[in-house]
């Protein structure tokens, strides 16, 4: 089997970085010099994804016009001359095959990921959180298709988080398989109460999915805060196959939270091959001024 599509949920509410996301959808908030979406839809292509699937909600049609061909902008760009701006606009709109589904209600990431179930249809798929920013040298979605080759189950990729914020995050408990970083899942719980696990392993927002979650997430009764959690569905689906937990190589960035976002910039900003070496110079001036 192989994973050919990507689902990207972008309909949540963005409650964290209000009053920013109160008008403009937190994956459309600029790191350096691009929204957060467009560096996930490229890691996307850069993994070998062929066709990305949005799930959308009202308030979030600027995320399918910043990959959309804008002919006017277009003519305008062709007359002013400016032929490498149009081209670099044009090669966004042409990155891959994207379609969008709308989720009409808030109702939870585990029923955004099944509001896609029809466009995905009978094969295993990726999901990829459009908050989450992996920053690594081999794409985090692409590490995760090569083990995906191997165990051909459904895989979470994980990271490892202090014990006192275990609690924000579903956590995983496994047993190491001899494959590097790579863990057996033996279960999973949606943020768990201090105390109630031993395991550090939490989940990120890159997973590799077998087409039964969707049935699972259909009988899935709201969970923790109400939602339907994709966590409960997964914990089901655990126990039907097997699954894995995978320590991605690279370093994970929340930007939908203030500052995982700041952080994210910082981090962006210095690696940028124009921009880096002179914020990394101010962000020393700053250091030692401040
Ligand atoms: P978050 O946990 O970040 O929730 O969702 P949120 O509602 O977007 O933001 P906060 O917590 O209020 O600040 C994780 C991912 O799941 C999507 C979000 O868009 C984000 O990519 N999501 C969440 C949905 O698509 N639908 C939902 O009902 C909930």
């Amino acid at each position: 089997m192989k994973v050919r599509k990507a689902v990207i949920p972008v309909a949540g509410l963005g409650t964290r970085f209000l009053p920013a996301t109160k008008a403009i959808p937190k994956e459309m908030l600029t790191i350096v010099d691009r929204p957060t979406i467009q560096y996930i839809v490229e890691e996307a292509v850069a993994s070998g994804i062929e066709q990305v699937i949005f799930v959308t909600s009202a308030g979030k049609s600027a995320i399918e016009n910043h990959f959309d061909y804008d002919f006017q902008l277009d003519c305008v760009l062709k007359e002013k001359k400016k032929i490498a701006l149009g081209e670099e606009l044009n090669n966004i709109s042409n990155l891959i095959d994207l379609i969008s589904v709308r989720q009409k209600k808030p109702l939870g990431l585990g029923h955004a990921i099944w509001t896609a179930r029809h466009v995905v249809g009978d094969e295993p798929f990726m999901v990829m959180l459009g908050d989450d920013l992996v920053l690594s040298k081999t794409p985090c979605a692409k590490q995760m298709l090569d083990l995906f080759d191997e165990v051909q189950e459904s895989i979470v990729a994980v990271q490892r988080v202090p014990e006192n914020q275990t609690f924000q995050y579903g956590i995983v408990e496994g047993e190491a398989i001899e494959r590097e970083r790579t863990h057996r899942v033996k279960r999973m719980i949606e943020k768990p109460a201090p105390g109630t696990t031993d395991s550090d392993m939490a989940i990120i927002g890159r997973y590799i999915l077998m087409p039964e979650i969707f049935d699972l997430l259909e009988k899935t009764t709201p969970g923790h805060g109400g939602e339907i959690q994709l966590t409960d569905a997964l914990q089901a689906l655990g126990k039907k196959r097997e699954m894995y937990a995978y320590e991605f190589n690279g370093t994970r960035f929340d930007a939908g939270d203030k500052m995982g976002y700041l952080k994210a910039i910082l981090a962006y900003g210095m690696i940028h091959h124009k921009l880096g070496a002179e914020l990394k110079a101010h962000i020393k001036e700053l250091a030692a001024n401040l």
